[in-house]
């Protein structure tokens, strides 16, 4: 009841300026990750998503595994939803994933070839076709590489082998010749195997002649910091003629989050926000959900949370003003 009348309740005003309107005299669009349920079951995550950001990035309710859980039923309500509301509020949206070996449906596992490779480019010209002209920029290979610099062992490159890379993008154009297409990885910020990797990868996609126009960085951390290599990695990629993005940014905490650890993440989100603004390329910088109650941090990995701006009373913590600060400068 005391959580239903929360939920019913406007937001508390952010202090100073909107991030969105911070990033916009930087030319950087600022977004985070939304859910679908908070945004319909809560007014005051509602507001904040519309008031503070410049885009969003649906956090799941785009995957193949949420969408299409049982073969040709397609659930496309929550995805509805969010497009919807960025419309109203004037946001690009991201669209996440396409082709991601997590969160696929059971029965696309079990496919064979043939019908594996058909069924993955129904699901692209599907997804793309339906927002067309609604979702910019796709996410349209999703975590292929190991961190030992390997491609991930996944039923895309089991069974179509390490070309369903280009084909994605291929299909992907195809469907909507105007959206931006990226491939998105995590863990590969700084220099290392696995960003070399993905390095060589863009490189050879470019120089085949895929359409490929960006590459995110998704950048969870933790208090350990930044790699120090990250400026110095987004601009060898922005040098292969593609934009950078930051996708999916949040610092995770060891629980319980004390006064201090607060102000220890604070300039680690300062960094990733002065690193996005050092390079001409990177044009969009978005938070993986900006609220600890929403966070999949919280969420998913036990005895970590607290990894975004505003605590689960939707209040700021050190970081928000520490983003704002960056953002001015
Ligand atoms: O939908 C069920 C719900 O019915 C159930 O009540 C609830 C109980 O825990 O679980 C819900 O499913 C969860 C789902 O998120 C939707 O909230 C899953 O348990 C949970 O594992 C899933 O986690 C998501 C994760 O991807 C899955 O791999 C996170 O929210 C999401 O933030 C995370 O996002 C990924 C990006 O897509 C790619 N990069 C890494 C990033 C973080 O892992």
């Amino acid at each position: 009841m005391a959580d239903a009348r929360r939920q019913g309740r406007d937001a508390e005003p952010l202090p100073g300026t909107v991030l969105r309107e911070l990033g916009r005299e930087r030319g950087v669009f600022i977004g985070t990750a939304v859910r679908a349920a908070a945004q319909r079951d809560n007014k005051a995550y509602r507001q904040l998503v519309a008031a503070q950001f410049a885009s969003v990035t649906p956090e799941n309710e785009m995957k193949w595994g949420a969408v299409e859980a049982k073969r040709g039923e397609l659930r496309l309500e929550d995805a509805d939803r969010i497009v919807g509301a960025a419309q109203d509020a004037g946001q690009a949206v991201r669209g996440h994933a396409l082709v991601f070996h997590s969160q696929l449906p059971g029965w696309v596992e079990g496919l064979g070839r043939a019908e594996l490779r058909t069924a993955t480019r129904a699901h692209i010209r599907r997804m793309m076709g339906r927002y067309r002209g609604r979702v910019a920029i796709w996410d349209v290979v999703n975590e292929p590489i190991t961190d030992g610099g390997e491609l991930r062992r996944s039923p895309f490159l089991d069974k179509l082998g390490p070309g369903y890379i280009a084909q994605a993008f291929r299909d992907a154009r195809r469907a909507d010749p105007k959206a931006k297409l990226y491939i998105n990885e995590i863990g590969g910020e700084g220099i290392n195997p696995k960003s070399d990797r993905l390095y060589a990868l863009v490189r050879d996609l470019k120089a085949r002649g895929v359409p490929i126009d960006g590459v995110g960085f998704q950048m969870h951390v933790n208090l350990a910091g930044l790699q120090p290599t990250y400026v110095e990695n987004l601009r060898r990629f922005a040098a292969l003629g593609v934009e950078v993005a930051i996708t999916e940014a949040d610092v995770g905490v060891r629980l319980p989050p004390t006064p201090a650890k607060l102000r220890k993440q604070a300039p680690i989100f300062a960094a990733i926000v002065r690193g996005c603004l050092a390079v001409q390329a990177c044009k969009h910088l978005t938070f993986w959900g900006f609220t600890d109650g929403h966070s999949w941090i919280s969420t998913t990995q036990p005895g970590w949370g607290a990894a975004t701006l505003l605590d689960e009373q939707l209040r700021p913590k050190p970081a928000f003003r520490a983003v704002q600060r960056a953002l001015r400068r």
